[in-house]
Parts: structure tokens; C-alpha cells; sequence
């Protein structure tokens, strides 16, 4: 049967639709393995990951231990990946890291990374995810606390989007990230700062 015009496919569209799928396989593949798994998410996660008008550019998870903080920004990053592709015709960077090793290799000891070329891609990521960001029993020094000042005062001037997780609020992890850093944050995810709540779903329990 002929196609009728509203079928005839668009060549742009199956090309962003080929370049969609394989960024979002992509993701998944990095994806920790119990994090791959799709769940409901919090509808404000879910206006944020699909870059509705009125969410706000940054999301900050916060809620007790075990509530699903984790699990809801990786799926959220992995809409925003697929929307973003589907709106820009491009795909995105994303970085994602865990806050302890984040701080690890920003040390300026650390032989893995070079922290000044590391520096310069979390600043210009499209998107910057850092999970459980107060986690760090140690309180990076005050060098690493400078290039962390530098990623996120980038970010902040030039309006880049972060998902952090975290148990605290905003305003409680100056001693960790520091003062210039707490306060950008609290703007950049202004509007934007989730709780979720509910028990430890690693003890069974079900977020609210
Ligand atoms: N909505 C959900 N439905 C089912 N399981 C979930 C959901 N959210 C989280 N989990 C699971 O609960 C456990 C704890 O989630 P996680 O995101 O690691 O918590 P947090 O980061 O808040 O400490 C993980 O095994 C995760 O896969
Ligand atoms: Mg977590």
C-alpha cells in the first residue's frame, strides 16, 4: 500500500531517531547494573528530564538513605539524553561521577587525571551529574575545593545544568564543596531542589 504524506518518513527524523537510540544505549551501558532497571519517577524528575518549559535547568535529589536518590537521576539523565537529542538534533555530553572519586581526581597528586584538562570538560559537559555528593568522610583540601570552584562558577555563569544527589540540602555541604560552591548551587538548582521521601528500599522499604 502507498504511503499516505503524513507516513512518508522524514530522513531527518529517522537520522534523529538512529542517533537517539544509540545515545541512550550508550548511557545504559554505563549505567551501573541495578540502576538500569525502569521505575516511576518523581513527576518533577521526570518535567525536568523531559526539559519542560517551566522546570527549572538543574536538579538536586535529596532524601534520606536508600529512598531511590540514585536510581531516579540516572533514569532522569537517561530522558534528558533521549530529549535533548530529540530537541537539539544533537547529543549531548553528560558526565557523571561519584562526588568521592570526583574529589580523588581532582587532587592535584591524583596520576589517573590530569585535573587542570578534567576541570575544563565537567565545565563545559552539557550536563554534570554528581551522585551523594556529601558523602565524602574527608573534606577535599582547599586546592581541590578551588577546582571545584572553577567547574561549578563555569557552569553557573554560563548556565549549565547539574543533577546532584545527595542527602543534605544545599545550604549543608558548604564544609564539603565550600562556601562559593554551596551558595551557587542553592541558585543554580533554585526551584529545583526534590526530596523524596520514604523508608530504605535496600531494607524493602517504598518511597512516598
Ligand atoms: N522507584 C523504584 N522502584 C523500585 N526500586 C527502586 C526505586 N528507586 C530505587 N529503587 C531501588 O532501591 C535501592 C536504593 O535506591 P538508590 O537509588 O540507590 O537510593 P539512594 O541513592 O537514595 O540511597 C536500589 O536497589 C534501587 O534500584
Ligand atoms: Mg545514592
Amino acid at each position: 500500500m502507498p504511503f499516505s504524506s503524513d507516513e512518508i518518513p522524514n530522513p531527518r527524523q529517522s537520522v534523529l531517531r538512529e542517533r537517539r537510540d544509540a545515545a541512550v544505549s550508550g548511557h545504559l551501558e554505563r549505567t551501573p547494573a541495578i540502576y538500569r532497571g525502569a521505575i516511576r519517577i518523581h513527576p518533577e524528575a521526570d518535567d525536568w528530564s523531559r526539559r519542560r518549559d517551566d522546570a527549572p535547568p538543574s536538579l538536586f535529589l535529596t532524601g534520606p538513605i536508600g529512598v531511590g536518590k540514585t536510581h531516579t537521576a540516572w533514569q532522569a539523565s537517561r530522558q534528558w539524553l533521549s530529549t535533548t537529542v530529540d530537541r537539539f538534533g544533537r547529543v549531548p555530553s553528560i558526565e557523571t561521577w561519584r562526588s568521592t572519586a570526583l574529589f580523588d581526581a581532582l587532587r592535584p597528586d591524583n596520576r589517573d587525571y590530569d585535573a587542570k584538562a578534567l576541570t575544563g570538560t565537567l565545565q563545559r559537559a552539557d550536563l554534570l551529574y554528581v551522585d551523594d555528593l556529601a558523602a565524602a568522610r574527608v573534606s577535599p583540601t582547599g586546592w581541590t575545593q578551588e577546582r571545584l570552584y572553577e567547574i561549578f562558577d563555569e557552569r553557573y555563569i554560563n548556565r549549565r545544568p547539574v543533577l546532584i544527589t545527595c542527602d543534605v540540602l544545599p545550604g549543608q555541604i558548604s564544609h564539603i564543596v565550600g562556601d562559593r560552591v554551596s551558595s551557587r548551587l542553592g541558585e543554580m538548582c533554585r526551584g529545583g531542589v526534590l526530596l523524596l521521601e520514604g523508608d530504605d528500599r535496600r531494607k524493602g522499604g517504598v518511597a512516598a
